[in-house]
């Protein structure tokens, strides 16, 4: 059931620090120096690879663009990640060099495994993330790595997100330390911000009377528009997802660079603009880009562990967390879309012509 929460997804979004523990959980030794991530995957093969394909839908795709960014340094390997619709294995690639990453909560979306079936087709080796115990990606991928969320009932997805990103930072330092790759202080920062994580995540859940009231001061607004840059910006494209799945309103994400190239047309009174500001030097640029949208008169709500530099009228503050303070942006921006969907009434665990699992093409 649900626990005493008015939908599930408000109770998945309050699972989020247990299904972060139990990712983690016996994957990342006591002093956070190293993981035993259980890959099959021979070491050897780990090694000769030189790109690593990532295909996967919606909010898995968003997961996928995070991966990107913690495995292209840390694991000093190509990453390149694809909508898994769009996908094929391209004759200009080596089969014996290309890992192939398909992420996908349910193991069942059709195009997803049916990017898997073509890669495997053409000799590439292949490996699932997912949710879902004995689901066909598990039958389907030579390997295996589970996320461990636990079920998730809500339509959208929500702590398998968070879920995704922090497995594929334990697939970040694993592939980093087979491939010698990562400098020990790196393998530091990332599992000691994987052991936060679920902190840092608590303490938002903490903060949802706030982040409650700002939503309800903006259910007027029909159009919203997310901001980030490097791992901001994956988190952009998944909170505008949220909130437009579920509270039906328009909502796009952009990287932050890109307003002025189009999309500040746009930008008026009446659109709020949302800006993830995390990682201290994207967080100074995207600062650039929240006054050109105020100087619009576009109210502004900055996501930050750090309001008094930040600057910005009206802000959600979150604990700083390292490298994936991204993730628990993502958290308080969760909230603001469900309590936004929630306030004007609408059926957030089913939202209209949407399936949990989409298992055709
Ligand atoms: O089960 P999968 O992760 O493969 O599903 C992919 C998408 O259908 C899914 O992430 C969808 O975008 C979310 N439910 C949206 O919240």
């Amino acid at each position: 059931g649900k626990s005493g929460y008015e939908h599930y997804m408000l109770k998945e979004i309050h699972e989020q620090p247990r299904a972060l523990r139990q990712a983690i959980s016996g994957r990342i030794d006591e002093f956070a120096t190293s993981v035993d991530l259980d890959v099959a995957l021979p070491e050897e093969y780990l090694r000769s690879v030189d790109e690593i394909q990532i295909v996967a839908c919606g909010t898995s795709y968003h997961a996928g663009l995070y991966a990107k960014g913690l495995l292209e340094p840390h694991a000093d390997v190509r990453v390149t990640v694809h909508l898994a619709s769009e996908y094929a294995f391209t004759e200009d690639r080596d089969p014996w060099r290309t890992l192939v990453v398909a992420i996908t909560q349910s193991g069942e979306t059709a195009d997803t495994l049916s990017a898997l079936r073509d890669a495997s087709r053409a000799g590439a080796r292949t490996l699932a993330l997912t949710n879902t115990l004995g689901s066909t990606v598990t039958r389907d991928a030579d390997d295996t790595v589970f996320i461990r969320a636990g079920p998730e009932i809500g339509v959208a997805a929500t702590k398998t997100f968070v879920s995704q990103v922090a497995t594929a930072a334990l697939l970040t330092v694993h592939l980093g330390q087979v491939r010698d790759t990562l400098t020990s202080e790196a393998a530091t920062e990332l599992l000691e911000s994987l052991r936060d994580l679920p902190g840092a995540v608590q303490q938002v859940l903490d903060r949802e009377a706030t982040i409650k009231r700002a939503a309800e001061t903006y259910t007027d607004s029909e159009a919203f528009f997310y901001i980030g840059r490097q791992a901001g910006y994956p988190v952009a494209l998944e909170s505008a997802l949220k909130l437009k799945e579920i509270s039906y309103d328009h909502a796009e994400g952009f990287a932050a660079g890109e307003l002025k190239h189009g999309p500040l047309a746009l930008v008026t009174p009446d659109t709020p603009v949302i800006a993830i500001l995390t990682e201290e030097a994207a967080a100074e640029k995207t600062i650039h880009n929240v006054k050109e949208v105020e100087s619009r008169g576009a109210p502004v709500i900055g996501v930050t562990s750090d309001p008094v530099t930040t600057d910005v009228a009206s802000t959600f503050e979150i604990p700083s967390c390292g490298p994936l303070e991204p993730v628990v942006a993502n958290v308080a921006l969760q909230l603001f879309a469900y309590h936004v969907a929630n306030e004007k009434g609408r059926p957030i665990d089913k939202p209209r012509n949407l399936a949990k699992s989409v298992t055709v093409e």
